[in-house]
């Protein structure tokens, strides 16, 4: 790995996402092995430091942890001297005297993880940072658009609804244009940052038009714990206008993958009969998760590993 710690999709090459990707098919196997253990990263210990609710990142990078053989250890901020006032440097820095060789962490802060990265000599992961990145989830989508579709390339991949506040769709669009997808979004406009066009994607304010001949349809959860009021009149109109379901379906292609990152708000961003349906690949992106988490875990500790 090019890289000593994954801050952001933003800072890693074509070359780096494919790489990530191509160790992640190896790795899966692991996971259907009946021991799931290996010893790739024995001797390491890995600290998820979580500042923000989590089921899917922090328990799959866990388990990706034990299933190379690390020892891991969960810090609950809100159970630790993070209440007592503790700094960020500070928490991390005690965990660095204990020996801790990775610091998975997600915090409400922009770039919290850069300021970590300069203070600390452990390897650093972003599990999502504000409203930013979430480097890993935009690696386990392309991994799981791969696997599903064979590339990325040339694929029209639409991300629909609360793109302001979400670090997942800023993440996908950096990984995925760098692999060569058309990126359109779709949202209501005052849920969609001005300038976006910028990072090379098509914007659109009508979900329908938007997934017109969609090989990937990518919905986002309405994240009301990060939004101000006002932003759309309500979740029933917001479905209305902006809900994933049959009538989306029907002018995507066919064979169109629906994807979520969940946690979803079943009847608001998506229908359960799409959320449950053929084309869902929701629970095989908490799978490919794990994989992922391994791949990155591997390559990350990987000089040094005996
Ligand atoms: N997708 C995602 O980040 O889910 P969690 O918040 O459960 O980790």
């Amino acid at each position: 790995m090019r890289l000593k710690n994954l801050l952001g999709i933003r800072d890693l090459d074509t070359e780096d996402i494919l790489q990530i990707l191509d160790t992640a098919v190896l790795m899966k196997p692991i996971m259907e092995t009946k021991n799931k253990r290996t010893n790739y990263l024995l001797g390491k210990i890995m600290v998820t430091l979580f500042y923000e609710p989590s089921t899917r990142t922090r328990v799959s990078f866990e388990l990706a942890a034990k299933y190379l053989g690390a020892t891991t250890t969960n810090i609950s901020t809100s159970a630790s001297s993070v209440v007592k006032g503790e700094t960020l440097i500070d928490t991390a820095r005690t965990l660095q005297a204990m020996g801790v060789d990775i610091v998975v962490m997600r915090h409400p802060m922009t770039a919290a993880h850069r300021l970590l990265a300069r203070h600390l000599d452990a390897v650093i992961i972003n599990a999502g940072d504000g409203i930013n990145e979430h480097p890993t989830q935009a690696l386990l989508d392309m991994f799981t658009i791969r696997e599903k579709k064979g590339t990325l390339k040339g694929l029209k991949v639409v991300i629909a609804g609360d793109i302001l506040h979400s670090r997942v769709a800023r993440s996908n669009i950096w990984g995925l244009t760098k692999l060569g997808a058309r990126v359109v979004l779709a949202g209501p406009a005052t849920l969609i940052p001005k300038g976006i066009g910028n990072m090379g994607v098509e914007v659109y304010h009508d979900l329908r038009q938007a997934a017109v001949d969609a090989d990937v349809i990518m919905g986002l959860r309405i994240q009301l714990e990060r939004q101000k009021s006002g932003l759309f009149p309500s979740l029933r109109e917001y479905n209305m206008l902006f809900g994933i379901d049959e009538r989306v379906l029907e002018v995507a292609k066919e064979d169109v993958l629906v994807m979520h990152p969940g946690p979803t708000n079943r009847g608001v961003e998506m229908s359960s009969e799409i959320i449950d349906g053929e084309n869902s690949a929701i629970e095989e992106q908490v799978t490919n998760g794990v994989a992922v988490r391994m791949a990155l875990l591997y390559m990350l500790t990987r000089e040094g590993v005996s």
